[in-house]
C-alpha cells in the first residue's frame, strides 16, 4: 500500500550573507561614509560641523573614511570583495565631485585617485599577506603530517622490537627447558647405563673397559656442555634465586671464558624484582660483560649493584680502550650490531633508564637505573 507523500514544506532561507555580522558592519561603515559625503541629506550636521573635521575639509575626511570599509572588506572577505568595496566607495565619492560645493576640481580628483591607489595597495598587500599565511600553513601542516608519520613508524618499530624481544626470550626459555628436561636427562640415563654395565661386568677385557670409560667420559662432557648451554640460554639460578646469585654465577663463567678479572660489588639491602625485571637486568649485565670480553681489550671489569629504597642502579665498568657511542644507540642496529640496541629496548620494556658512557682510551661504563616501585610490565617472559 502506498502511503500518501506529505508535501515537503520548503522554508524560505535568507541568503547567508544577510546573516553575516561583517556584512552589516560594512553596510554601516558605507552608510556612515555616504552620509559624511552627502551631509545635505542630514539637516542638522552643519550645526555640528560647519566646515572642517580634524583639520580636513569634511569632504576629504569623508573620502578618507571610505578606506575603512574597503580595508575591512579585504581583510574579512579577501581581495575580490575588497575590490568590490573599493568600487562602491568610488561610486559614492565620485558623484560628489560634481555636485554640491565644488572648490577645485584638480585637488578633488587627485584626492580620489590617491584613495583609489591606497585602496588598491591595501588590497594587494592584504592578499599577499594572506597568500603567504596560507603557504606557511600548508608547509606547517605538511611538516606536522611528516612528523606524525615518522612517530607512527617509530612506534611500529618499537612495538615490533618489543615483540621480537619477548618472542626471543620465550624461545630461549623453551629451548633451555627442553635441553634441561629432555636432553640432559637422556644423557644422564646413558651415563648411568654405562656405569651400571661396567659394575655388572667387572671382568671385562681391559680394552673394552677403556672403551666404555672413554664413552662414559664423553657422555659426561656432553652433559656438562648441554647444561652450560642451557644455563647460558636461560640461567635457572635467575628464576630460582634471583638477580644477584645469577650475576654471581655469570661473573666467573665469563671471567674464565674471556680470561679477564671481573669483580662484583653489591651495596645496600638486596631485594627481588618481578621476574621480567630481573631477566632484563641480567641480560644487560651479560651483554655488557660479553662486549668487554669481545671489544674492550680491558684487564679488569667491575659489576656494581646499588640498592637504595627509591632506586636500584646496576653499573658495569671496564678499563678498556673505550669507543665513541653514537648519539642514538638504535643507529648501531643498521650495521648489524644489535647488542647495545637490544639492551636499550629491554631497559625501556621495564621502565628503566640505560646510559652508556665511553670515550676512546677512557674505558666504558654502562649504567641502568630501575625505580624500586617498578610497574608490572604488560608481558612476562
Ligand atoms: N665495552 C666496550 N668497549 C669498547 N667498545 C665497545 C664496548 N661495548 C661496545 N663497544 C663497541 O660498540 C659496538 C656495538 O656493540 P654491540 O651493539 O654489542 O654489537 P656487537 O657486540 O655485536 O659488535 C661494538 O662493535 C664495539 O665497537
Ligand atoms: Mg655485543
Amino acid at each position: 500500500m502506498k502511503t500518501a507523500e506529505k508535501p515537503v514544506r520548503r522554508r524560505r532561507r535568507l541568503p547567508r550573507i544577510f546573516l553575516n555580522f561583517h556584512f552589516w558592519l560594512l553596510v554601516l561603515l558605507f552608510t556612515g561614509g555616504f552620509l559624511l559625503q552627502y551631509p545635505q541629506l542630514i539637516p542638522f550636521i552643519d550645526i555640528l560641523d560647519p566646515d572642517s573635521f580634524l583639520s580636513l575639509t569634511r569632504h576629504s575626511f569623508g573620502r578618507l573614511i571610505m578606506l575603512l570599509p574597503v580595508t575591512y572588506a579585504a581583510l574579512v572577505f579577501g581581495m575580490r570583495v575588497g575590490l568590490l568595496a573599493l568600487l562602491v566607495a568610488v561610486a559614492i565619492i565620485v558623484p560628489n565631485i560634481f555636485i554640491g560645493e565644488v572648490t577645485s576640481y584638480p585637488d578633488e580628483i587627485i584626492e580620489v585617485v590617491g584613495i583609489i591607489i591606497i585602496g588598491l595597495v591595501v588590497n594587494l598587500w592584504l592578499e599577499s599577506y594572506e597568500t603567504d599565511k596560507k603557504h606557511r600553513q600548508v608547509a606547517y601542516l605538511r611538516l606536522e603530517n611528516a612528523q606524525r608519520e615518522l612517530q607512527r613508524m617509530q612506534q611500529n618499530l618499537r612495538f615490533y622490537l618489543k615483540q621480537i624481544t619477548i618472542a626471543q626470550e620465550e624461545e630461549r626459555r623453551r629451548i633451555a627447558q627442553e635441553l634441561h628436561d629432555e636432553t640432559a636427562q637422556d644423557l644422564i640415563a646413558i651415563s648411568r647405563k654405562i656405569d651400571g654395565f661396567m659394575s655388572l661386568h667387572p671382568a671385562l677385557a681391559s680394552s673394552d673397559e677403556a672403551y666404555l670409560e672413554d664413552m662414559h667420559q664423553h657422555v659426561n662432557r656432553t652433559l656438562s656442555g648441554v647444561r652450560r648451554f642451557s644455563q647460558d640460554l636461560r640461567p635457572s639460578v635467575l628464576d630460582d634465586l634471583g638477580l644477584i646469585p645469577a650475576i654471581d654465577w655469570l661473573v666467573p663463567e665469563l671471567a674464565k671464558h674471556y680470561k679477564l678479572k671481573i669483580g662484583l660489588q653489591v651495596n645496600g639491602e638486596q631485594r627481588r624484582f618481578a621476574p621480567e625485571v630481573e631477566l632484563v637486568l641480567f641480560r644487560i649485565v651479560q651483554e655488557s660483560l660479553r662486549n668487554i670480553g669481545k671489544h674492550a681489550m680491558a684487564s679488569r671489569a667491575v659489576v656494581t649493584v646499588d640498592f637504595t629504597p627509591e632506586i636500584t642502579v646496576v653499573t658495569i665498568r671496564d678499563n678498556g680502550r673505550g669507543f665513541h657511542p653514537p648519539d642514538r644507540i638504535g643507529d648501531l642496529a643498521v650495521s648489524g650490531k644489535l647488542g647495545l640496541t637490544g639492551m636499550q629496548e629491554r631497559a625501556q620494556l621495564i621502565g628503566a633508564r640505560l646510559a652508556i658512557k665511553s670515550n676512546p682510551g677512557e674505558g666504558t661504563t654502562v649504567t641502568v637505573e630501575v625505580p624500586t616501585t617498578t610497574e608490572q610490565p604488560e608481558h612476562s617472559y
